[in-house]
């Protein structure tokens, strides 16, 4: 099983223990579109914790995600909306959107002619949007100790930037694909810090989520969410810095 497709074994677990999207994420893209977002086409929509953000706005959304256990949370959660099995890299370029957009999921789509593909999906003048970051920690002096605790076990589940770009580098990926490429224009970057506060169980459900821990063999798995329980106070503060990428694809709206 693949990193990337190792999320559908714990489907239900994603759906308890991830936090969902600030509202204020589907404002800053509907801003930067500035013109009727009809309907749009998500990418590795998962469970749809995305998707129902935007669903709140009465965009016609095509979710698609290669994994059928994600899926089928999804049709549960976010009724109305349509859903695609598929890749990204597999998915037919017969209809376009006015936006297309992937949330924690962009950077598991195959290189070769992503950004030719998300253009070709887009109405002239469509909006692209990408949104990610990681849930760290807000503590470090805990995050420290976290870190010990699962050294044995993982020596860490970060995720790499595709491109090798640095976390403090003033644009990341895939602003920095996007800005490289002839295909789009008007490249933003937004942060969108949304701190979450979540209990030890909680906390500890959220790793078993994360696609690192999920490369474990289960026994493994187990004996490192329990070692970094044992560190953990009852309350856990997250810093999650998420980002936001926006792009328009090049043609007259
Ligand atoms: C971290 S989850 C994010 C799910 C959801 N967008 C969210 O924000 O909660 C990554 C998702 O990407 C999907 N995925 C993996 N490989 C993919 C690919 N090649 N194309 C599209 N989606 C993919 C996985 O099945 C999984 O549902």
């Amino acid at each position: 099983m693949s990193r990337a497709l190792g999320f559908g074994s714990v489907a239900t677990a994603y759906e308890r223990y991830r936090p969902g999207y600030p509202p204020e994420l589907v404002d800053a893209v509907l801003e930067y579109a500035g013109r009727p977002v009809a309907t749009a086409l998500e990418i590795g929509a998962g469970t749809g914790k995305a998707t129902r953000a935007f669903a709140a706005h009465a965009i016609e959304i095509t979710a698609t995600d290669p994994d059928e256990a994600m899926l089928a949370v999804l049709r549960r959660h976010v009724p109305g909306v349509t859903t695609v099995r598929g890749a990204f890299g597999d998915l037919p370029l017969t209809t376009t959107y006015d936006l297309v957009y992937a949330a924690a999921a962009m950077h598991w789509t195959r290189p070769e002619g992503r950004w030719e593909r998300v253009a070709a999906l887009l109405v002239p003048g469509g909006v692209f949007a990408s949104l990610g970051g990681p849930l760290d920690l807000a503590d470090p002096d805990l995050a420290a100790k976290v870190a010990g605790a699962r050294a044995p076990y993982l020596a860490s589940d970060d995720i790499p930037s595709p491109d090798g770009t640095p976390e403090d580098s003033p644009m990341r990926w895939p602003g920095t694909e996007l800005t490289a490429s002839p295909l789009f224009t008007d490249v933003r970057q937004v942060e969108l810090p949304s701190p979450t506060v979540l209990s030890r169980n909680d906390y500890v459900g959220l790793l078993s989520t994360i696609s690192a821990w999920l490369e474990l063999p289960p026994t493994v798995r187990e004996a490192a969410l329990e070692a970094v329980r044992d560190v953990l106070p009852e309350q856990v503060d997250l810093r999650r810095d998420l980002t936001l990428h926006l792009a328009r694809v090049v043609g007259d709206p």
